[in-house]
């Protein structure tokens, strides 16, 4: 039997070791409360992990992840930790962080029957067709999986701002404002796509809720 799984126990007791060395108050005040400003919706991708990459500490960013980042509305996991995090802790950022190179977004591109993941992959090939002209349109594979990548962020931003609840916070303030990232597996690099927004003005008509 594989005793690799023992690494993380052991890694834990490390990190605490260091964690306390730096900051000995460190798990008493973090027990306490978690007032993140950040809600993160990103890749299950192993290779993207929002704390470490931003250099951030647990207590900073609300964390949801599925494979290729999608802001899917039947989700109820996913929606409710948007409500949670909009309504309760009062998040400021929204961010949608894609990556490039990214397994789910590479098998919508392709015609593989994934099986069961297909359902998933769907909500993916959508916005293929959607975008369909640009995509078809760009002959190297390799800048056309980039774009797509990209372009899934951009609807999944899209997606979050179709949520009555956020469209409700809107109406009352600025926040929370939604960010379309994409990350580089490469170098390490986040590629801000400026596309943030915080307000309906974009939106098709039918997804405005109570417009005035
Ligand atoms: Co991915």
């Amino acid at each position: 039997m594989s005793e690799s799984y023992k690494n993380l126990l052991d890694g834990n007791k490390q990190w605490v070791k260091k964690t306390l060395e730096e900051k000995p108050d460190f798990f008493q005040e973090l027990s306490k409360d978690q007032k993140p400003e950040y809600l993160w919706i990103g890749c299950s991708d192993s290779r993207v992990p929002a704390t470490e990459i931003t250099n951030m500490l647990p207590g900073s960013i609300f964390v949801q992840r599925n494979i290729a980042n999608m802001v899917v509305h039947t989700d109820s996991n996913l929606l409710s930790v948007v409500y949670y995090a909009v309504k309760i802790l009062k998040v400021k950022h929204i961010i949608v962080c894609g990556h490039y190179g990214c397994g789910g977004v590479k098998a919508a591109m392709g015609n593989e029957d994934f099986g069961y993941l297909n359902n998933w992959l769907l909500h993916i090939k959508d916005v293929y067709r959607m975008h369909e002209k640009e995509l078809d349109g760009i002959e190297d594979e390799h800048l056309r999986f980039d774009r797509f990548v990209e372009l899934n962020v951009v609807e999944q931003v899209h997606d979050l701002s179709k949520v009555s609840f956020i469209q409700e916070e809107w109406k009352n303030g600025e926040y929370p404002l939604l960010h379309g990232w994409v990350y580089s597996l490469k170098d390490g690099i986040i590629k801000d796509l400026d596309i943030t927004t915080n307000n309906i003005s974009e939106l098709g008509k039918v997804y405005q809720y109570n417009r005035k």
